[in-house]
């Protein structure tokens, strides 16, 4: 386990900024979309992240409706559609590009529907047996009302599968990391050729920290994701830092 002595403790939101100031400072979702799972493939962490659903949804009974609220290019949803092949699923994405990359990777699974509404549009209620959303609630607007919405969805008993950035993206850390690992797999140019494709996430990474330093993205600290899940009207059945200390992971059963 990495030192977590570099990372940034979660810091209060910039209460003068004004509302259009905030929106003004967004990660470039499209522009990401198409490096993006290079990240899926070379970040050991992300693969340390979709083996932990997988292994997941193997100890569960299979749901009959699944959400995966911010899919993005629809990683979590495979794995769902593979793992679950008699259940419904909605890949639920706002954005255009990472919605096509999703569509062009899961066209062969015939239980996904896709909806390109953002969460707080989306107005489906009540019947979801497990709704998934990793690493995309700290990027929506009003944030614990959007907890409340991902536990509308879900009928009383089912569950939430959350994974939230919750500290800032130390976009130095990442990149030393990252470019160790490559190295080790790849060799030094190896290592500089996939830095050079991924080039645009590093960008973005950029662009989510100065969102998050400017309130824009929600930072939290274990302690407030977990009361904030509380008070959405869930109960906590598991929880653990991931991603190098980052992000929390939450697994919650919808309260009746
Ligand atoms: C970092 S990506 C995560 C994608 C995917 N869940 C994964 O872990 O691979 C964040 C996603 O959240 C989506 N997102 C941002 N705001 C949203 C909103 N208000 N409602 C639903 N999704 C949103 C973005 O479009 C983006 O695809």
């Amino acid at each position: 386990m990495p030192s977590l002595g570099h990372l940034e403790a979660s810091a209060p939101l910039n209460l003068t900024l004004s509302k259009s100031a905030k929106a003004l400072v967004r990660a470039d979702w499209s522009a990401y979309a198409t490096a993006y799972d290079l990240l899926s493939e070379h970040n050991p962490e992300y693969q340390t992240l979709l083996r932990e659903f997988e292994g997941f949804l193997e100890t569960i009974e299979t749901p009959g409706l699944i959400y995966d609220i911010g899919g993005g290019t629809g990683n979590y949803t495979e794995i769902a559609a593979r793992i679950c092949p008699e259940s419904e699923i909605k890949l639920v994405e706002p954005d255009v590009g990472m919605l096509g990359v999703a569509q062009a990777k899961l066209s062969g699974h015939d239980n996904v529907e896709y909806d390109p509404r953002a969460l707080e549009d989306f107005d489906a209620s009540g019947t979801a047996d497990l709704v998934i959303c990793v690493h995309a609630l700290y990027a929506m607007p009003d944030q614990r009302q959007r907890l409340k919405d991902l536990r509308r969805l879900l009928r009383p008993g089912g569950r939430l599968y959350l994974v939230d950035l919750g500290r800032y993206m130390n976009v130095a850390d990442w990149r030393r990391y990252l470019f160790a690992h490559l190295k080790q797999e790849h060799g030094l140019f190896g290592a500089l050729r996939i830095f050079w494709q991924g080039r645009e996430i590093a960008k973005q990474n950029a662009t989510i920290l100065e969102a998050q330093k400017k309130g824009a993205y929600w930072t939290h600290t274990e302690a407030e994701i977990a009361s904030a899940a509380t008070e959405a009207g869930f109960d906590i059945i598991r929880q653990d830092s991931v991603y190098r200390g980052y992000s929390d992971l939450l697994v919650c059963r919808a309260t009746s």
